[in-house]
């Protein structure tokens, strides 16, 4: 009687081990086979009403069963286990031999490329780039531009004063002292670089932008040269000619000074919202270098002219790559600098 229930929940129990889908559905088994209050539990718990001649033998089938069924249950779930290590492995499986996202190479800065640029072309001509120091003296930024202290135009631009008379240099203008001084007449040069002024910031204006001075002394020297100057820097610049125009412009270190417009490269003058429906954008102030500035720089108004100008390289490159907010050359920005 005994016997038979225990061969039957014998039966059972292995059916149920190896039909079990899941370790929660085996461990059910378990505890309801093997466990403390389990059936196994509950046969040996009857064995004390098995009469005494048959108790050895079937506590041997007992025993035989409980044995089997406890490695039948193990054997389970060592499947388990092994199925789960592989589906973790299948998961976390990195292939080793895919290539490699490979190094990022760095790239030079718009600013720094055209910069590059025009310094081949100037020297290609025979023209010196000169480099000054971006903290200036309020000689070379002012005074000696034909700007004395009391003159208005020293609140043309908003100046960075250090506490030592000094000032972070408002234009490359100044290279230009430096340049009289030592190079001498007849002398070409350019000059670009970095500049400062204390403006509140917008997509249009920043405090810190780059300009390239460019400055020409030599006998009977006139506009026509300076145009010739500028037209074949603009076009080196846009890879088209381009069209230009001089309005008078004002500024003490020229005379007489002029305001360069070029026609918008966008509409071709028919008018949009970068040349503001005018047609023109200004481009580069310039002019005819004024007496006092050569003279200050030790040359003879008499004997010799030249011409200046002040491209902004930061405008520039603007409009040739069509980035319309100023603040992003200087953001630092990785998505904004990938892009060249
Ligand atoms: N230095 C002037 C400025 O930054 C520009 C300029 C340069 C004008 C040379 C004339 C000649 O405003």
């Amino acid at each position: 009687m005994l016997e038979a229930q225990l061969q039957s929940l014998a039966a059972s129990a292995r059916q149920r081990i190896l039909a079990s889908a899941t370790p929660e559905q085996l461990q059910a088994v378990r505890v309801e086979v093997l466990g403390r209050k389990g059936a196994l539990a509950q046969i040996s718990k009857d064995m004390a009403n098995v009469p005494p001649q048959d108790r050895a033998r079937i506590g041997k089938l007992l025993n035989a069963a409980k044995t089997e069924l406890e490695a039948a249950l193990e054997s389970r779930e060592n499947e388990f286990a092994a199925q789960a290590l592989h589906a973790r492995l299948d998961s976390e499986w990195l292939d080793v031999t895919l290539p490699a996202t490979g190094p990022r190479p760095g790239a030079l800065h718009p600013i720094t490329r055209i910069q590059q640029e025009l310094e081949e072309l100037f020297l290609s001509m025979g023209v010196a780039v000169l480099d000054g120091p971006e903290v200036e003296s309020e000689y070379n930024n002012f005074d000696a531009l034909n700007i004395p202290p009391d003159h208005p135009a020293r609140d043309m631009q908003d100046t960075f004063w250090l506490t030592d008379g000094c000032c972070l240099r408002t234009h490359t203008s100044p290279v230009q002292v430096r340049g009289m001084a030592k190079l001498g007449p007849p002398l070409r040069m350019i000059a670009p670089g970095r500049v400062f002024r204390n403006e509140e910031v917008d997509p249009s204006h920043e405090h810190t932008f780059y300009q390239l001075e460019g400055m020409m002394v030599d006998r009977n020297i006139s506009i026509a040269h300076m145009l010739y100057f500028m037209k074949t820097l603009l076009r080196r610049i846009f890879g088209c000619e381009v069209t230009v125009r001089l309005r008078p412009g004002y500024f003490p270190f020229v005379e007489p000074g002029f305001e360069l417009d070029i026609q918008c490269l966008i509409c071709g003058g028919s008018g949009c919202p970068v040349c503001k429906h005018g047609g023109w954008v200004e481009l580069m102030p310039c002019g005819l270098v004024h007496p006092n500035v050569l003279r200050m720089g030790g040359i003879d108004p008499e004997q010799w002219s030249g011409f200046a100008f002040g491209l902004g390289l930061t405008r520039l490159v603007m409009m040739r790559y069509g980035i319309d907010d100023i603040r992003l050359l200087q953001s630092g920005d990785l998505r904004f600098l990938r892009q060249f």
